[in-house]
């Protein structure tokens, strides 16, 4: 077993929430309604990852599948250069896009052969430079949630979302990667997925994440960041900024 590695966000508060950054070998679920900032999370996290260790990095590169087509490499270039203005030294973007790779997947069941594929690269990329130390699915839940409409279908969804977070679990586990899945919950309360505060998915996402952190909007750029129901962690709340540069405290 491999030691466990941290990934920084790149804000002080919400590292030490989550005991130094994010955990590789383990999944991170982020959830919250649309606009709580868990895509901006994750573009930061894509650039982050590539930093050395001292800056908090994983020396690696990332694989983004990317369900709802929200990848946005202009973005990227703005958080380099709030790198560059965070640390005074000249970050060169298009490196770091070079380390990013997007794969966007169509419907549920590419979503999961996807996970066969960036095995495949993770592996070629293992002894190189930046091999693979972050994984994000963004969303994990979207295109089940449009596949699978009415009660019957229920406990299909759960088991193919069950299977997939399993083949994620390994992926971490066989890379020393992060984990980052997101899960979109509602503001009100919905006929067929009921409970707002509780992420589609229910319990299966929720026992198989390791990690799970709430999101939601608070004053101007301002995130509250929950983290719920860690195995080894207190429960407690980081706030952020979602700004132009990135992730601020
Ligand atoms: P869904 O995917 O719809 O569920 O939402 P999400 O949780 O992924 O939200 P997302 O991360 O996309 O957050 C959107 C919010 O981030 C916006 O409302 C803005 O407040 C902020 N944001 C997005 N892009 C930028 C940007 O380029 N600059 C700045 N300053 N803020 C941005
Ligand atoms: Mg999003």
């Amino acid at each position: 077993r491999k030691l466990v590695g941290k990934l920084s966000t790149g804000c002080v508060e919400f590292n030490e929430m989550m005991g130094g950054g994010i955990d590789t070998q383990a999944i991170t679920e982020m959830y919250g309604e649309f606009g709580s900032g868990k895509t901006q999370v994750a573009h930061q996290l894509a650039v982050n990852v590539q930093l050395p260790k001292e800056q908090g990095g994983l020396d690696g590169s990332v694989i983004i599948i990317d369900t709802e087509n929200t990848f946005r490499p202009e973005r990227i270039k703005q958080m380099v250069e709030g790198l560059s203005e965070k640390y005074g030294q000249e970050y060169d973007y298009e490196e770091f896009l070079k380390h990013i790779h997007v794969a966007r997947a169509f419907n549920s069941n590419h979503q999961i052969l996807l996970v066969d594929s960036a095995m495949e690269l993770a592996n070629e990329l293992k002894n190189s430079d930046k091999p693979v130390r972050l994984i994000i699915v963004d969303s994990l839940t979207a295109h089940f949630r449009a596949e699978y409409i009415g009660r019957g279908t229920l406990a299909d969804r759960q088991q193919k979302l069950n299977k997939h977070l399993h083949g994620l679990q390994r992926f971490g586990d066989l890379f020393n990667a992060c984990v980052v899945v997101t899960n979109q919950v509602m503001a009100k309360p919905d006929a067929f997925f009921g409970d707002p505060t509780k992420p589609i998915g229910g319990h299966i996402v929720g026992h198989t994440a390791t990690f799970r952190l709430y999101l939601r909007k608070s004053k101007g750029d301002k995130r509250i960041v929950r983290l719920v129901d860690s195995p080894n962690l207190p429960d407690a709340e980081a706030i952020i900024s979602v700004t132009t540069a990135g992730l601020r405290d």
